[in-house]
């Protein structure tokens, strides 16, 4: 452990989208932030755009080696982690320029190719974890850390074991499932660090426009991203929180496992 004054950021698919809101408000709250992008001119153009002292690295959550030298550049530049937002993910693997019920359609459990739900949690699932355990180091040497981790309210077994709920035939087995298998994993991870340094939040943004679901979604990327920036910024909150906007959850932004 050693002592800092600066706080220090990493946010994974920060080139865009929600990640970009996130890198751009740790920014403007003072913290280092270590934008991630897979695509080294996509994460220098977000740099350019938020400014303050954010930093491009190139990070691709499925690539061990792009992992390692994520690592090495942030202990070498900053030499400690105290906050890693998991914010990278996909929806699908299959052709592009489908619209959002086209995608969810074909990802029904029934008839999911098995190759391209593979591909969706090599990313949603396995790259996070990956991600996370590379930087559990650097997090253990900031005095007080944190993992948040963007999961989704359409992961909530809870919400769509009711057939109450009118929106529960987009829970499909790809992507949807990616975010329970998601949740339960970094459950896991609280409940694992428990006695240690580092809390660990799950957080769902509204359903917002972005190229994750054609662009579809009902909220601006601003009004989606409120609840991810709020638990970003928040040191407070208790670890193993699963949190998401007032819609899908009740006013105390709780939302069901
Ligand atoms: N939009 C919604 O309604 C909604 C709802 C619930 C949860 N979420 C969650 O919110 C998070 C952000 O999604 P978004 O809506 O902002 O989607 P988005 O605009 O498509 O952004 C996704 C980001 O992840 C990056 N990415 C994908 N695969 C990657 C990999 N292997 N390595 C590194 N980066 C990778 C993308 O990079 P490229 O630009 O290079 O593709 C992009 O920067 C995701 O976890 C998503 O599941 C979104």
């Amino acid at each position: 452990m050693q002592t800092e004054t600066k706080k220090v950021a990493l946010v994974t698919g920060a080139n865009t989208g929600v990640g970009f809101q996130i890198a751009k408000s740790l920014a403007d709250n003072g913290y280092i932030v270590y934008v991630g992008a897979r695509n080294q001119e996509k994460g220098g153009a977000a740099v350019a755009e938020i400014g303050g002292q954010s930093k491009a690295v190139q990070l691709d959550i499925t690539d061990l080696q792009s992992i390692d030298a994520a690592v090495t550049q942030i202990q070498s530049e900053a030499g400690y982690l105290t906050l890693l937002v998991n914010n990278a993910a996909i929806s699908n693997a299959g052709n592009p320029g489908r619209t959002m019920e086209e995608v969810l359609g074909a990802q029904r459990a029934s008839i999911a190719p098995i190759d391209e739900m593979k591909t969706v949690w090599e990313t949603n699932v396995f790259g996070t974890l990956a991600v996370t355990q590379a930087f559990l180091p650097l997090l253990r040497k900031a005095e007080t850390a944190r993992i948040v981790t963007v999961s989704s309210a359409l992961g909530s077994l809870t919400l769509n074991a009711s057939p109450a709920n009118p929106y529960r035939s987009a829970f499909d087995a790809v992507y949807g499932a990616s975010k329970t298998a998601l949740n339960g994993i970094f459950l896991s991870l609280a409940i694992d660090l428990e006695s240690t340094n580092i809390k660990v939040h799950l957080v769902s943004p509204g359903f917002t426009a972005t190229a994750l679901n054609n662009f579809q979604g009902t909220d601006t990327v601003e009004e989606g991203s409120i609840e991810p920036i709020r638990v970003a910024l928040a040191e407070d909150m208790a670890t193993g929180s699963f949190t998401g906007p007032a819609n899908y959850a009740g006013s105390d932004n709780i939302v069901p496992w």
